[in-house]
């Protein structure tokens, strides 16, 4: 293999700040007086939006974090159980959900988010949740709340196969598919945005993995995946909005 070495062509390069050396801050959009995007794209007229429990009315029994941490595991193995809807609630919250809105342009969540600048949105591919129709929805963190955005044919295969045939995203009850909305990053970053992207989307992912454990559900990160055919199922451009990681997730047996 060809040595690489770290040139603004080399892959080593985006794990640089470099490039924050060679943006041009007073030129970005924020700087020039546009208004960022929206936080949460809104739900199409008309569409089904099935509110969630607030996390008082969950049905979910502490759980130690030393714990959680110590057992956290990839896991690929998922019972036929479905997920009841205030646990999905809670990982839906565990991984977007808002702690606190600043005002409508600074919204902060459960996982940290260089600049304050969160650019996910969090689709879902339901298999088996209660109270959910097989299909797509998408999660809306300002309202708390699920929209639906389509059914699916053939669920299980559909997502194997945007997984590159990884078979478990196809059992697990639900998956979880993060979109990166680039404009919300860029606005601040420009370039700088892409590598900060990444490190936003393993925050979100490791809080799935940890409260997953809390459920007695399980989880694993998935990078391989196919990007037309993730970007196809969610419905975005594959470049103003993205697929950026993907996570299947189901009930697993306990040892
Ligand atoms: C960024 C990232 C991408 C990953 N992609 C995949 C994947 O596509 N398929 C898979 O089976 N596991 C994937 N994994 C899971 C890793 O294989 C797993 O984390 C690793 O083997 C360590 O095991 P552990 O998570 O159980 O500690 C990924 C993990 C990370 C963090």
């Amino acid at each position: 293999m060809r040595k690489p070495t770290i040139t603004t062509e080399s892959g080593r390069y985006f794990l640089t700040d470099r490039i924050r050396d060679e943006v041009n801050f007073y030129d970005t959009p924020q700087s020039e007086g546009i208004a960022p995007p929206p936080v949460q794209k809104p739900a199409a007229p008309g569409s089904r939006i099935i509110p969630l429990p607030a996390p008082a009315a969950w049905a979910i029994t502490t759980y130690d974090l030393r714990t959680a941490i110590a057992e956290r595991e990839s896991r690929r193995r998922f019972t036929g159980e479905r997920l009841l809807l205030d646990e999905l609630a809670f990982l839906l919250w565990a991984t977007q959900g808002v702690r606190n809105v600043l005002h409508e342009t600074a919204v902060l969540r459960t996982v940290p988010s260089a600049g304050c600048r969160p650019p996910f949105e969090t689709y879902l591919g339901v298999l088996r949740v209660a109270g959910l129709e097989p299909g797509l929805y998408r999660y809306l963190p300002l309202d708390h709340a699920l929209v639906h955005e389509r059914d699916i044919p053939n669920p299980p295969a559909a997502l194997t196969a945007v997984c590159r045939g990884q078979a478990f995203a196809g059992q697990a009850a639900v998956t979880f598919i993060w979109t990166a909305v680039m404009a919300r990053t860029e606005w601040r970053y420009a370039e700088a945005s892409y590598k900060v992207i990444a490190l936003d989307a393993g925050h979100v992912c490791q809080n799935l993995y940890l409260a997953c454990e809390v459920i007695g559900a399980g989880t694993c990160a998935i990078a391989a995946y196919n990007q037309r055919l993730a970007d196809d199922l969610v419905g975005v451009d594959g470049n103003e909005e993205l697929t950026v990681y993907i996570a299947p997730v189901g009930k697993v047996a306990r040892k």
